[in-house]
């Protein structure tokens, strides 16, 4: 993990809602996996405290996050210009590459709204070994990203685009009417989504492992502020940040 000032080298909006932000770090490209975080200080003085995101994409020396703007941090970032600079700290956190063994053939992917973001670099490095259904869930179409994914099936909550429902609704329709051989799944999106998501993979007898999202102030462990409670084992909390963000759902107290 290594803190850098980054020059920015593209911003632009991939719906309405969601901006792709990218920035130069031959480092970064170099030795980020999927479902790794950077932590970037997105103004000089203000906010004070880092803003967390996926690794959206690597590509040669340029590494990319989307995000929505929802708040200060975000309302910044989403002033930059091509040609500033931005600090980032990363790459941060476990990997989703890490749940990826022998045991599964097909690969779950299961995203609500900006949860989508470590899938599409996942999917690069995946794709060659393993077959891959990916569920896109999110309120609205401006909420779908569904670019450099395979296998897409999608929900809308309004029926804007695709299955009009639940995400978890349209994985229940879809596993009654498909196969998949030996599934594993990967999730990424609010809690309460990932929770019900888990539930049936359990039920099905299928592995599960989720990307926990929680406010985090230092993002590399030493806050002990985004500690999750865990279901059993040899310690009753974790921090999200550096054990984490992704856990086996089965080891989770959701
Ligand atoms: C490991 C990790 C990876 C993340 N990856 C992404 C990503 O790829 N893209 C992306 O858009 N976001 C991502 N997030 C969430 C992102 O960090 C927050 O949206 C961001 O910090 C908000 O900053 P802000 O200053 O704009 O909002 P603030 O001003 O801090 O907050 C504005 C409002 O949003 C609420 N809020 C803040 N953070 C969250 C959150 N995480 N979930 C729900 N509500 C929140 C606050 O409570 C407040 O009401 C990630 C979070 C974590 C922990
Ligand atoms: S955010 Fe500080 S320990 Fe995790």
């Amino acid at each position: 993990m290594k803190q850098e000032i980054v020059p920015i080298h593209s911003l632009e909006f991939l719906s309405k809602e969601i901006l792709e932000l990218t920035f130069i770090s031959e480092y970064l490209a170099s030795t980020a996996k999927p479902g790794q975080f950077i932590n970037i200080r997105v103004g000089d003085n203000f906010p004070l405290l880092r803003r967390p995101f996926s690794i959206f994409n690597v590509d040669e020396n340029r590494v990319s996050i989307v995000f929505n703007v929802i708040g200060t941090g975000t309302k910044v970032l989403a002033r930059k210009q091509k040609g500033e600079t931005i600090d980032v700290l990363g790459p941060c956190g476990n990997d989703f590459l890490s749940f990826v063994d022998d045991s599964f053939d097909t690969a779950v992917f299961v995203a609500g709204g900006i949860g989508v973001a470590p899938f599409r670099f996942l999917t690069k490095k995946l794709y060659n070994n393993k077959q891959i259904v990916t569920f896109l869930g999110g309120r609205h179409k401006e909420q779908i990203i569904a670019s450099g994914l395979q296998n897409i099936k999608i929900a809308t909550d309004d029926g804007s685009q695709g299955f009009k429902g639940t995400v978890l609704d349209l994985i229940k329709d879809d596993f009654s009417k498909n196969m998949y051989k030996r599934p594993r799944f990967f999730l990424c999106g609010p809690t309460r989504m990932m929770k019900a998501v888990s539930e049936f993979a359990t039920g099905i007898g299928a592995d599960c492992c989720a990307s926990m999202e929680c406010d985090m102030a230092c993002g590399i462990g030493l806050c002990q502020g985004c500690n999750i409670e865990m279901n059993g084992g040899d310690k009753k909390y974790r921090l999200v940040c550096k054990e984490g963000t992704i856990f086996e759902t089965k080891n989770l107290k959701f």
